[in-house]
């Protein structure tokens, strides 16, 4: 038998749709020497692309939609249910499109990483790259962080920043950022997996250092 310490990582990722950031993960966790694995992907939508991903990977994959319930608790409380069945070290949110319960953040705490496609603390909620253009800005990005009740506010774990060039309109500036959203992502996974990073009293923590604000810089 091998022992807990010794077995990867396992993560649950909760998507929406086309699931890029996921097929970055598990492009990740097939690496030889990588310390987590999927063990399921859960996604609350039916014909989300990224369960189409997960299935070509061999991974297990549940859909639970929304709509089939009658409050936001309810919905989480079947979700999280159904995360537990997986026994996940890990929650990872990839483009997951839901706004999240107290209880449900509580649950996870310290163990929930989300992406978000903007400069953190700059433009929490939707339509990042639009508000980012409209407010003359020179650069966006990304960022990792740790889920709290805090709406896109838990503390950040790793920021990728990219040019705002001339020309450039909200989906030019998504893929730029999506493709460093898609190198950030497996490091903050991977980061968790070997236990060197950690939330600790409303702040993220690598290794004993405290993080930056903003996340650490990642270039
Ligand atoms: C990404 O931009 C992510 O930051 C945001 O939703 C998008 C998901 O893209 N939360 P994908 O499904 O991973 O391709």
């Amino acid at each position: 038998m091998i022992a807990r310490d010794h077995a990867p990582c396992r993560v649950v990722v909760l998507i929406s749709g086309s699931g890029s950031n996921l097929q970055s993960l598990i492009d990740a966790s097939s690496q030889p020497d990588a310390r987590f694995k999927i063990a399921a992907v859960l996604s609350n939508k039916p014909d989300a692309f990224g369960l189409t991903r997960a299935r070509n990977a061999g991974i297990v994959t549940q859909s639970i939609s929304h709509t089939a319930f009658g409050s936001r608790e309810q919905f989480d409380n079947s979700l999280a249910d159904a995360i537990d069945q997986h026994q996940p070290d890990l929650v990872v949110l990839a483009g997951f499109m839901r706004i999240l319960t107290p209880g449900f953040t509580a649950r996870f705490s310290g163990r929930m990483l989300n992406i978000h496609p903007s400069l953190l603390p700059k433009y929490p909620g939707l339509n990042t790259h639009q508000r980012a253009l409209d407010a003359g800005d020179t650069e966006a990005g990304a960022t990792i962080h740790f889920v709290t009740a805090d709406l896109d506010g838990g503390p950040p774990v790793i920021q990728a920043r990219v040019p705002i060039k001339p020309g450039d309109n909200a989906a030019s500036l998504a893929k730029r950022v999506l493709e460093r959203e898609h190198q950030i992502y497996p490091l903050a996974v991977s980061w968790f997996a070997e236990k060197r990073l950690r939330m600790h009293d409303q702040h993220a923590w690598l290794d004993n250092d405290l993080i930056p604000i903003d996340g650490i810089p990642f270039n």
